[in-house]
Parts: structure tokens; sequence; C-alpha cells
């Protein structure tokens, strides 16, 4: 009997181990680049972007792409069904009115957390709040247990209180109000604020 139970708990123990060493990082964004095209911006595509070695990326996607390659993590894009415009004034004025509704846009494609148990969760600050279509995640997901990692790029607003807004929608998640939160003139010299920022949450690898 005795024997039968000491291997239970070597299973129990080995299916523990198993689960941490399987437990991975994922980094999940949202980003809304207004343009593709390096050349010729307007000062509103200038804003939302950033250059890197001639390739044009959002600044949240650019921060995403940062942390992914230092922590090793998987990486998945939130995407609303119906792309967003990139006319800047029509942006605006629809996040203006999916905040007002509280709308929910529907998700592009969605993807399953069990195996993850840290999300590096980022996005802009859009109407001094989180985008419509990030709660439409957030809701769509029980992240109970999980360490959710906010990290944000802003025009001037700062994070805004977002960190709480995630912990209202994920009551039983940890989320760290450590968040790192970058202005978004500051984008292309970001890197190393970046790393500097992950080694001191020690999440580097
Ligand atoms: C619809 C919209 C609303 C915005 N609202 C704010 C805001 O309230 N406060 C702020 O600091 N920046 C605001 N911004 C600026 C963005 O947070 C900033 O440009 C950010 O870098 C965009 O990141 P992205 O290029 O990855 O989408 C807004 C931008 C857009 C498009």
């Amino acid at each position: 009997m005795k024997k039968i139970a000491l291997m239970f708990a070597c299973v129990a123990f080995s299916l523990a181990l198993a689960g941490t060493a399987l437990a991975k990082p994922i980094v999940i964004y949202f980003s809304m680049p207004e343009t593709d095209k390096a050349e010729g911006m307007t000062q509103a595509e200038d804003d939302s972007t950033v250059v890197i070695d001639g390739k044009v990326l959002g600044n949240v996607q650019y921060a995403a792409q940062v942390i992914q390659s230092n922590t090793a993590s998987d990486i998945f894009r939130i995407e609303p069904l119906t792309p967003y415009t990139t006319n800047h004034k029509e942006l605006i004025a629809l996040a203006r009115t999916e905040q007002r509704r509280k709308v929910r846009p529907e998700l592009k494609s969605d993807i399953d957390l069990s195996e993850y148990n840290v999300i590096f969760l980022g996005y802009p600050i859009w109407w001094t709040d989180l985008p419509m279509v990030v709660y439409t995640f957030l809701e769509a997901h029980d992240m109970s247990g999980k360490t959710i990692i906010p990290f944000i790029v802003h025009g001037g607003s700062g994070a805004a209180g977002t960190p709480g807004k995630i912990a209202r929608v994920q009551p039983n998640a940890k989320v760290f109000t450590n968040a790192l939160s970058i202005y978004r003139d500051n984008m292309q010299d970001s890197k190393p604020v970046i790393v500097r920022w992950l080694e001191g949450l020690n999440y580097t690898r």
C-alpha cells in the first residue's frame, strides 16, 4: 500500500515539474500602425509608427517584438475581425464611439491560453483607456492564477490607470502594476529601456 502511495506521489511530482517546464510566457498585443510606408508620412502616421531597419512597425508592435525576442515567449496579435481604418480622423472618431457605446469588436482570431502562466499584454492608450478590442480579448478569457504584465505606448497620458482596469476584468489574475509605459516619441531608442525593464522583472532569457 505504502509503495503504491509513493508511486502516486512520484508521478504527481513529475507531472508538477513537467507543468512548470511547459509553462511559457506569451506576448499578446494590439497595435494600430496607420501606414506601412516609410516615405512621406503624415504627422499622425509618424506618431503611430516606428521604422526599424527600414520596416514600418506599430509602436506597440515593436515593443512586443523586443519583449518576445528577449524572453523567448510566444506571441499573439489581437486583431478585430473588421480592420480599423487607417484614416486618422475616422479612427479617432470610431474609437470614441466604440468607447461611449462599450462596443466589443469581434476578434479575427483567438488563442488557447491554458499552457501560459505569464502574459505580457501590450496596447496603445486610446481615449485614456484600453482599446475596446483589447477588452473583447480580456473578457473572452479566464486568466485566473496567471500573471499579466502590461506594456503600454501612449501619446502623453501615461498608463492612464489601465493596469487597474485590467485587474477589474480579471480579478483572479495577478496584474503587475509595474507596467512598462513608453511615450511614443521615444520608441526609436526604446530597446535598451525595454530590456532593462525586463531585467528588473527577472524576465530576460
Ligand atoms: C484612437 C486613438 C486614441 C488615442 N488616445 C490617446 C490618449 O487618450 N492618450 C494618449 O496618450 N495617446 C492617445 N493616442 C495615441 C496612441 O496611444 C499612440 O500613438 C500609440 O503610440 C499608438 O500605438 P500603436 O502605433 O502601436 O497603435 C491615441 C491614438 C489613437 C489612434
